[in-house]
């Protein structure tokens, strides 16, 4: 019987983990060699797909893996049984006991938190994994910086916690850089009020992609750096330093044309008829649409490569379907052809960041908003 697996595609993208493997590598020898490595990978590996970024990056040699929640814990554990896990995200009362059956470290901030992951560790006769989040200034999770040493005592205190590590967020290291100091200094400046601190057993970590621009060298007491969008090849703002880092993206997004029509000048195109031709043209319907990812605010703004050519979005991208503009393309095309929503085709590309710009947002949120329809092709799996 055929499955829905063996249909021919309609949108897809492809996921390259040789890049991925090298991202890691290059972002590790940019870094001083005693810097560990966390691999974010929440949001299903940052829409990548957790199973296969999580092995590659085990491959590649990530240190720790720092996850949302309980659920991405659980598949990394379905491919190690010991690697080390961080969830970054609140542990949930009923959710605590999870972290002693699978192992997992989780972020505290407060005495509330100590209390019942204590519990739970000495119920299970075998501490609980920690790491203390100290917030100096995102004002998310983590114990205010000037109430940290209380709470660090506390998680000392505490026969069922072991302090694995302390860390701290920037909240905008891809604009800030004195925000981003004045953050730092606050976290050092807890860390070095912080009695009996044995910075050699902790993962002491602040650094996401934006903070590598000005991640301090050797002699520091920063140990760990956390890396989400940057190993996926994607700079955290178009002007980044890591440029020189030269990561690959490993993402491209693409569709197929289903249908080529010529239509007369005047005629509107698509839902509300925000677009009318100009001219006589010939337009492609193509097969993916906001319910792919393709965001609705790149109606009438956007555009994707058919034979290595720009065609712009005409009128509103639709749920299932969006219309380009084929007149600039002089090769016939017909129902089946490629299309690259981002990517390279030939010597063109769509770079994540502009198709981001198109939907109004960032490449974060793009790629997280790639839906389940869309079919993930992992290109150069092991030994390739
Ligand atoms: C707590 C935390 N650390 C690290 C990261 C990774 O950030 P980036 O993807 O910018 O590297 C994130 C991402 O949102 C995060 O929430």
């Amino acid at each position: 019987m055929t499955t829905t697996a063996s249909l021919p595609l309609r949108c897809w993208a492809e996921i390259d983990l040789a890049a991925l493997e090298r991202n890691l590598k290059l972002i590790r020898a940019s870094l001083p060699p005693h810097i560990r490595y966390v691999a974010v990978v929440k949001a299903d590996a940052y829409g990548h797909g957790l199973p296969h970024t999580a092995a590659r990056l085990m491959h590649a040699g990530a240190d720790l893996f720092a996850v949302a929640n309980l659920a991405e814990a659980m598949t990394i554990r379905e491919l190690s049984a010991d690697w080390p896990i961080l969830l970054l995200g609140a542990t949930l009362p009923e959710e605590a006991r999870y972290l002693a059956e699978y192992d997992l470290a989780a972020t505290v901030s407060d005495l509330p938190e100590v209390a019942r992951l204590n519990a739970i560790g000495q119920t299970a006769g075998k501490p609980i994994a920690v790491h203390l989040k100290i917030d100096t200034g995102m004002g998310r999770l983590g114990v205010w910086h000037e109430q940290a040493q209380a709470l660090y005592a506390a998680i000392r205190a505490a026969p069922g916690l072991q302090l694995t590590g302390v860390f701290t967020h920037f909240a905008s290291a891809d604009d800030n850089p004195e925000f981003t100091a004045l953050q730092r200094r606050l976290f050092l400046a807890a860390l070095q009020s912080f009695p009996d601190l044995d910075p050699a057993s902790l993962f002491l970590h602040a650094d996401n992609s934006a903070g590598l621009e000005t991640t301090p060298g050797e002699g520091s007491l920063f140990n760990a750096v956390r890396v989400g969008l940057l190993q996926f090849g994607v700079l955290p703002h178009p002007h980044s330093l890591l440029a020189r880092v030269h990561t690959e993206p490993v993402f491209s997004f693409h569709t197929r044309v289903g249908l080529v029509k010529s239509l007369p000048r005047g005629t509107s195109i698509s839902y509300g008829r925000t677009y009318q031709l100009r001219t006589d043209a010939r337009v492609a319907v193509l097969t993916a649409g906001y319910a792919d990812g393709l965001a609705r605010a790149c109606s009438n703004r956007g555009a994707v490569l058919i034979r290595g050519q720009r065609c712009p979005i005409l009128g509103r991208v639709c749920m299932d379907q969006s219309i380009v503009d084929l007149t600039t393309v002089t090769d016939e095309i017909v129902s089946g052809e490629p299309v690259v929503l981002v990517g390279k085709q030939g010597a063109a590309e769509i770079a994540l960041g502009e198709f981001s710009a198109w939907a109004g947002t960032i490449p974060w949120e793009t790629l997280t908003s790639v839906t389940k329809r869309v079919t993930r092709i992992y290109k150069t799996p092991l030994g390739v």
